[in-house]
């Protein structure tokens, strides 16, 4: 028997400003993209960015529906738009950020298990790594540098 710790690699930042430019332009997009959320059922608004090769930035937003398994994530929306819209261009970086309606402080969000594998997914295609950027606090802001660091043992089509 071995007795493993898994090592979460990761980059954190005590402060938007301490962000490079290029990410702190894509967490803008997100926080706009928040914007757009139709979220009446939680009032939760979620906003993702990406920004692909091309230097063209996808954003999505939370879909919700009165049948509440029918609705989207924002991350989701913004992953498939991209897969429908810029086939097989390269997603290099994906940030979210989430707020409550009618309030002004952006809140700590990082993406459900669901938008995990989605973005494993698309990471596999095109075989290079997504950085994800979110935030996890106040002022405190996370980047890892692939989709697998934050879904150890993950399930893949190497299963099927
Ligand atoms: N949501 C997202 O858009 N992304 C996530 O990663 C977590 C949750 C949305 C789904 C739903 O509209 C609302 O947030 C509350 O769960």
């Amino acid at each position: 028997m071995i007795n493993s710790d898994i090592e979460l690699k990761y980059i954190a930042y005590n402060d938007e400003a301490e962000l490079e430019p290029e990410d702190r332009a894509l967490i803008d997009d997100a926080k706009k993209a928040s914007e757009s959320s139709y979220s009446p059922y939680s009032n939760f608004e979620v906003g993702a960015a990406l920004l692909l090769e091309t230097g063209e930035v996808v954003r999505g937003s939370n879909q919700e529906n009165s049948s509440y398994p029918c609705g989207s994530c924002a991350e989701q929306v913004a992953l498939f738009h991209s897969g429908a819209n810029h086939k097989d261009v390269v997603i290099k970086k994906i940030a979210v950020t989430a707020k409550k309606k009618g309030g002004s402080a952006f809140l700590p969000v990082t993406p459900c298990g669901s938008c995990r594998q989605v973005m494993l997914e698309y990471q596999i295609k095109q075989n290079l790594p997504i950085e994800i950027l979110m935030q996890v606090s106040a002022n405190k802001w996370i980047k890892v540098s692939s989709v697998e660091v934050l879904l150890p043992f993950c399930f893949n089509k190497n299963a099927l």
